[in-house]
């Protein structure tokens, strides 16, 4: 008997197929019962007449509730009415284990019940289209950045000190003597592994300790950060640039059912082309006074902050696709980053910022360069030098000009999926409140 997975029936129409899954949906009318198997791969309609299968299988089957785990042997058919264009004549179940009681039911529930059932919840089909939009967006990921001569180097996710700033570190005791942090980016590696390879990525797992309860923030996310020696700002753009575009066309091409389970407009998606408009910080605070003047903005934004959540919708909802925000003051921006050589008060980094909302999802820009300038951001930063003597060295051994950006996976999946929380784009969300399942 051949086993086969629902998303390889339509090479075996008129044969007889083993499939094995689990009850997705039953419906019974006298003498037939419909039940729906989801495999992993698909779901599909089994076609159970009363006479055509053993009575205990009848009986059982009947008993079997939402996701009893179900093998069922039978002919494929072509069906134009069915979801996936094929049912399934059964000719015999067997049951693996019969269930009752799924606490997932397809009446409406509550995000914090779905939330704490988030291992059942994985098996929803909204759930299951997301989490396949991430795993395309992951291998457009790679291969991109493969293709593009760039060498994966991976990064520690325990560390001595801070990348991005020290109030967002959670701190591990690191036997008992020495204490250390979970990651919140691979940049500073990034450039070492850069001079080493000229172009790099790592990819991997990221921590925010941010009390930030908001759609876009989890504590734990993973991130691609690529790295190129010889490289500037403008460098970033362009990378940035193509590498969305990449991984939006990869999407659909490969995704096309599942934003359909997910109602995306995918005309959104086919606007991300390049070239992505590039807009200096003093005319993107120029857009949001612009917008305060009209009504549209309640507050009005001061030159200086970093952006919010609304001025970013704003500044993109001008735009039809991702726009480059660049060159921001260098008193909110991190400690490695290049000045502007033409206005010192500004750094040489970019956001990108998604449409529809979606926000940054790209941060990166040029590092500096100079021993002297980063010995003195250590101390304005009030970082501990000693933990950054060997970053230090790569500015006394060879130091170039060089770039890279970081990438939030989840934000990305939400954008292409359409969704509103970025909660529902990973398998086990680590949020504020949120440390289980
Ligand atoms: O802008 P960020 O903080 O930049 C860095 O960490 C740089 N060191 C990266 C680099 O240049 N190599 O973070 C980069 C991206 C953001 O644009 C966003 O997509 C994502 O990481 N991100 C988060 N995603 C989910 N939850 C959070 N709390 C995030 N914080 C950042
Ligand atoms: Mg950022």
């Amino acid at each position: 008997m051949q086993k086969v997975y629902i998303n390889q029936l339509s090479g075996h129409a008129g044969e007889e197929v083993t499939v094995r899954g689990w009850v997705y949906n039953m419906r019974s009318s006298g003498k037939l019962m419909f039940p729906q198997l989801r495999d992993g791969t698909g779901v599909v309609q089994c076609v159970v007449l009363k006479k055509a299968v053993a009575p205990e299988v009848w009986e059982a089957l009947g008993h079997a509730g939402q996701e009893s785990a179900v093998t069922v042997r039978g002919t494929v058919r072509a069906d134009e009415r069915a979801p996936g264009g094929f049912e399934i004549d059964v000719a015999d179940a067997q049951i693996t284990q019969s269930v009752e009681g799924y606490p997932i039911t397809p009446k409406e529930h509550g995000t914090e019940f779905l939330m704490d059932h988030r291992h059942l919840w994985l098996r929803s089909r909204r759930q299951h289209a997301i989490l396949l939009v991430r795993h395309t967006v992951v291998n457009a990921v790679r291969d991109f950045l493969n293709r593009d001569g760039h060498i994966l180097c991976d990064t520690p996710i325990l560390t001595p000190a801070a990348c991005e700033g020290t109030t967002t570190l959670f701190e591990v005791d690191y036997f008992g003597d020495e204490k250390a942090y979970l990651s919140q980016s691979g940049q500073l590696y990034n450039e070492a592994t850069a001079a080493a390879f000229g172009k790099v990525y790592c990819f991997g797992p990221t921590f925010r300790a941010e009390r930030s309860k908001t759609r876009r923030h989890l504590t734990e996310f993973w991130m691609v950060e690529p790295e190129m020696a010889y490289a500037t700002l403008d460098d970033v753009m362009d990378l940035s640039e193509r590498f969305l575009s990449s991984i939006a066309a990869r999407v659909l091409e490969e995704r096309r059912e599942e934003l359909k389970v997910l109602e995306r407009d995918t005309s959104k998606l086919e606007a991300i082309v390049p070239p992505f408009p590039r807009v200096h910080y003093d005319d993107a605070v120029k857009i949001l006074h612009e917008g305060h003047g009209r009504g549209e903005l309640e507050q009005k934004f001061e030159w200086g902050g970093d952006f919010g959540a609304p001025d970013e919708t704003y500044i993109s909802s001008r735009f039809d696709r991702p726009v480059m925000v660049h060159r921001y003051p260098a008193a909110v921006k991190a400690f490695y980053m290049k000045r502007d050589p033409e206005r010192d008060d500004l750094a040489l980094g970019v956001d990108v910022l998604a449409p529809e909302g979606y926000g940054e999802v790209i941060g990166g820009g040029e590092r500096a360069t100079s021993l002297e300038f980063l010995e003195e951001q250590l101390k304005l930063h009030d970082l501990p030098r000693e933990a950054f003597e060997w970053y230090l060295d790569l500015r006394r051994y060879g130091s170039v000009p060089h770039a890279g950006f970081g990438m939030g996976i989840e934000r990305c999946v939400a954008w292409m999926c359409g969704i509103e929380h970025i909660r529902e784009t990973i398998p086990f969300p680590r949020m504020l409140y949120r440390l289980r399942p």
